[in-house]
């Protein structure tokens, strides 16, 4: 968002207009932040924590797609092979939080149901709190934007 200050901008000016620069960021205005949310999916599908999810053993001979995946066998997903795929993403490497705006500009959730990229995977093993997590990541995020200003650190020359 550095790197793409008009980003980094609107993401501010959504924050000023429902927060206003005289309060902290509350859990009430979540809801309304949806361009902050949709930043905070974009840093989920491009640069997720880890590149794997833990691993699983198929229980039964299962197909996915066009996998097949015998009993027994352990299966690691990829976050990058997921969040960065071609086949679904135009400008995969590009940071671009507008590709998770519905048409009705209305709210934004960091979960994927159509599984295009894995941050709190689903199903029975899927991550147990989403909407905490959810919330801590937005707050934090929300408010790291709002309440600080954000350059990028001068080029620094190494004296030798
Ligand atoms: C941004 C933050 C978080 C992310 C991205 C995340 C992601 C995940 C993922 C991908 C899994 C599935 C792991 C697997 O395949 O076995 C998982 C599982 C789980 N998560 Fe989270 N998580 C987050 C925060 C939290 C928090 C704050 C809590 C609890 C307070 C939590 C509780 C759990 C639990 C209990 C499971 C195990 C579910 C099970 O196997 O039955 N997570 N999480």
């Amino acid at each position: 968002m550095i790197n793409q200050p008009e980003i980094l901008k609107r993401a501010s000016k959504e924050l000023d207009s429902v927060v206003g620069r005289d309060r902290l960021v509350q859990e009430s205005d979540l809801t309304y932040l949806t361009y902050v949310k949709a930043c905070a999916k974009e840093v989920f599908r491009i640069h997720p924590i880890a590149p794997f999810n833990i691993p699983h053993v198929s229980m039964e001979d299962a197909t996915v797609g066009d996998y097949f995946i015998p009993k027994g066998s352990h299966v690691l997903l990829s976050r990058p092979g997921l969040g960065r795929n071609p086949r679904i993403w135009e400008e995969l490497l590009k940071f671009k939080p507008k590709r998770h705006l519905k048409d009705d500009g209305w709210d934004v959730v960091l979960t994927d149901s159509n599984l295009r990229m894995l941050s709190f995977s689903m199903g029975r093993r899927g991550c147990e709190r989403v909407l905490l997590s959810s919330t801590m990541t937005t707050m934090l995020f929300a408010r790291l934007i709002h309440r600080f200003t954000w350059n990028a650190p001068p080029v620094c020359q190494i004296l030798t």
